[in-house]
């Protein structure tokens, strides 16, 4: 009885809780009001089948518990009863799983007119390249990835060349248009998720993967990692900015195309970097530079700057320190000491971490930035 009574208690919760919880979604700001409705369903479905088999075993053991002098009945088979229980449940999961084939197969199907943006993750840290003028994205191949040359976009095609490679990990879109998003991997599984937008999609290495949106509403929007990729991931973030057209256009101008990252001592990378940075203006612009490439790279998400122990050393007071490896063996920490490192890091291991530092691309200029950086933070012997 009293089992009874705590199965519909927890039935009545359930749902009360659903409707008062305050974790709700959040507002939608993309075209996919049909990812909402398909989990609406899923949401019904689910929920009436809960509750039916949930108050259904109150029921049966309010109505078959043991009573003096009772005994238990045999019940041959109930062919009718049978075939009405097939038949729910086949309609259930036909409720559960129609709807999403149907939305799936809109949500790979982008209109002609859409835009296209290259998504491309790698631990721990989104990129972003749309194309130039012509519309076209260049072709890209694993042969050509390097640290001047992350996309691994091949030099020969000429429809690479005016390709826009963004600065950062904050991509800006126009609001009501259309983007056909392309994904790809330098390294291991990822996700890019936009909630707002409703949107995800997994990013496998060795394919592109795609879908499509348009972002209804302007604003500023967190992009996150939803596939377990390491132990970065909590810390793969990135930015989607809605906006007019004309900002959105304006922004553009501001980003470097693949031509000007490949021409020797391009200027862009150092400019770009330094204006996301508003307040650099007393800093040293290479320790700002190096700042906001700590961001871009992913190294914040190991390496704290103000003290605290994380997946990694934290930077502060680093540069300058004497460190000991975890053979007990020790090294001064100095330019040769961090650039031996970020160039190959499983060769030393520091005492207390795990070797676990991915081999970060980075060109001569973007490492002698984040030196700076690292010893902006570090104790000053130099
Ligand atoms: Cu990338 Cu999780």
């Amino acid at each position: 009885m009293v089992v009874a009574i705590v199965l519909i208690v927890i039935a009545v919760a359930t749902v009360l809780f659903h409707f008062f919880s305050p974790w709700w979604l959040t507002p939608l700001a993309s075209n996919w009001q049909q990812m909402d409705d398909t989990l609406t369903i899923t949401f019904v479905i689910t929920g009436v089948f809960f509750l039916a088999v949930n108050l259904f075993v109150a029921y049966a053991i309010w109505r078959f518990r043991h009573r003096e002098g009772s005994k238990a009945a045999w019940q041959p088979y109930n062919h009718k009863l049978e075939h009405w229980l097939i038949a729910a449940t086949t309609l259930g999961i036909i409720g559960l799983l129609a709807p999403g084939l149907f939305v799936y197969a809109a949500y790979v199907a982008p209109p002609p007119n859409a835009m296209t943006v290259e998504v491309l993750g790698q631990q721990w840290q989104w990129r972003f390249r749309l194309p130039g003028p012509d519309g076209k994205l260049g072709q890209s191949d694993i042969r050509f990835v390097s640290a001047a040359n992350p996309y691994g976009l091949d030099p020969a095609d000429p429809a690479g060349q005016q390709n826009v490679l963004v600065n950062g990990s904050e991509l800006h879109l126009p609001v009501n248009k259309p983007v056909r998003m392309l994904l790809r991997s330098n390294d291991v599984l990822h996700d890019f998720f936009v909630p707002p937008f409703r949107a995800r999609m997994n990013i496998v290495p060795g394919m592109v993967t795609s879908f499509w949106v348009t972002p209804t509403v302007v604003g500023r929007y967190e992009a996150m990692c939803a596939q377990l990729c390491g132990v970065g991931h909590p810390n793969m973030h990135g930015t989607v900015v809605v906006e007019d057209e004309a900002s959105f256009q304006a922004w553009l101008k501001t980003q470097p195309t693949f031509a000007a990252s490949m021409a020797p001592a391009a200027p862009t990378a150092v400019a770009g970097a330094a204006a996301g940075t508003p307040s650099g203006a007393a800093e040293d612009p290479l320790v700002a530079q190096g700042k906001a490439l700590a961001q871009a790279k992913g190294c914040a998400g190991c390496h704290s700057v103000d003290g605290s122990s994380s997946v990694g050393p934290t930077w502060k007071g680093l540069y300058g320190k004497t460190e000991t490896m975890a053979d007990g063996s020790t090294a001064l920490v100095d330019d040769a000491y961090v650039k031996a490192f970020v160039r190959n890091p499983q060769v030393r291991v520091v005492k207390g971490f795990a070797p676990i530092m991915p081999k970060i691309p980075v060109s001569d200029d973007e490492l002698n930035a984040l030196l700076a950086y690292i010893e902006a933070n570090g104790v000053k012997t130099r």
